[in-house]
Parts: C-alpha cells; structure tokens; sequence
C-alpha cells in the first residue's frame, strides 16, 4: 500500500489552517512537516509552535521531518506538539543511536534520514530502533527542486536491507515526485512518498494525490 504525505512547505502559510484540513479529504495518509534551522540546510521555515497549530486541524498522522543540527535537543517539544512521527537526519547528530532511542522514549515513531550523499550503511546496526527510513531524492532545503535519479538504486538496496531485517519499517522518499517519478521510486521499493508542489501546485489536491497512487502501483 502507497501512502502520500504532502509537503506543507508548499502549503500557503497565511491559510496553514485551512489547507492542513483540506488533505484529509484530499486522500492524504499523513501530513509531512519539514521542520528547517537555517544551519543544518540553508533554509528557516517553522518550529514547533505550528506543529502543535496543525495538529489543532486535522486527524491525519503528523510525519514530522527535522532539518536541524542536534536534534536530540528539540525531539522531546516536537513530540509533546504532536508530532507521530519524528525523523532525525543520520549527518545532524553524532549520536544517531541515542536520538533514535530518544524518540521511541517520548513516544512517537522514529525515523532516520539520509541525504543524497549518505551511504545506506549507516541503517546497519539501528534498524532495531526505526520505524521509517527516509531517502531524500533531492539535497534537503528548499522545495520544488529535480529528483536525483542515482537515488533509485538507494532506495532498492534500502528496501532490501529492510526485507532482510524482517522489521515493519516504511520507506519514505522525499523530494521531486511528481507522477513519473512515483513510478519509479516505487517499482524501487519505496511505500511513503512525500510531495509538496505536485499537490500544492496542483489545481485539485484530491486528482493530484489519486495520480501519484495510479502511478505507484506497480
Ligand atoms: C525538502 C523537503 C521536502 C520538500 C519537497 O527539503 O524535505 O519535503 O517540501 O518538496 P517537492 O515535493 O516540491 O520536491
Ligand atoms: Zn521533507
């Protein structure tokens, strides 16, 4: 099963209330946060005081995506804004082990990050304490930016690495998917795709977000 998480970086921040509402009905799965610190990635967008705002709006899983150095300091106020899932970026802490843990303790689902650059290598000896694996497709930041398409043999030997291990972990991609590249990123093994300017940008969210599901399945 597919599921979509759009990108409310791509929402209209003066509506947040507004468009978070509208996803539900749109046939979205989750609702994907990208959380920025202008220091981890070369761009500031909102922090926990909105999470806990658009969790006043909607019934839908919060998949909160933090781009931030050190998270293991802000996991604790994400989780008690209601964030259900918290994925940490592997390069932001030196202590991806222990923030992992960390997540798991207050009570949300744990997610690891890699950037485009990142070998897979470091999922290795922590795939007990993951229930997501995020891939990211385009170097994080901004949205709107190109697929990588080198991250398509990532993204099947992370899948594969995730069979092997026999745990329930999703496999979540994030950035450049549109129709096409829904296709490919699932006939590769990827079941969560995130998308901010093919739903936002759409003129129907709801025909967007059936696209993408027609596209990924394979
Ligand atoms: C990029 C963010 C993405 C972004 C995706 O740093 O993590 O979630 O919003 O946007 P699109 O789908 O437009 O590439
Ligand atoms: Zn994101």
């Amino acid at each position: 099963m597919i599921k979509i998480a759009p990108s409310i970086l791509a929402a209209d921040f003066a509506a947040m209330g507004q468009e978070v509402a509208s996803l539900q009905a749109a046939g979205a799965d989750l609702v994907h946060v990208d959380v920025m610190d202008g220091r981890f990635v070369p761009n500031i967008s909102l922090g926990q005081g909105m999470v806990q705002a658009i969790r006043r709006n909607t019934a839908l899983p919060l998949d909160v995506h933090l781009m931030i150095e050190e998270p293991e300091r802000y996991i604790g106020e994400f989780a008690a804004a209601g964030a259900d899932v918290i994925s940490v970026h592997a390069e932001a802490t030196r202590h991806l082990h222990r923030a992992l843990g960390l997540v798991r303790e207050a009570g949300a689902k744990a997610g690891v990050v890699l950037n485009p650059a990142t070998s897979p290598e470091v999922l290795r000896y922590i795939l007990d304490k993951v229930d997501l694996v995020l891939v990211m497709t385009v170097n994080p930041g901004f949205g709107g930016q190109a697929f990588i398409p080198q991250m398509l043999e990532k993204i099947a030997y992370v899948r594969r690495m995730i069979d092997e291990s026999g745990y329930a972990i999703d496999l979540e991609v994030d950035g450049g998917i549109d129709a096409r590249t829904a296709r490919q990123v699932a006939a590769a093994g990827a079941n969560v795709l995130v998308a901010g300017s093919a739903v936002f940008g759409a003129q129907d969210r709801a025909q967007a977000i059936e696209e993408l599901k027609s596209h990924a399945r394979v």
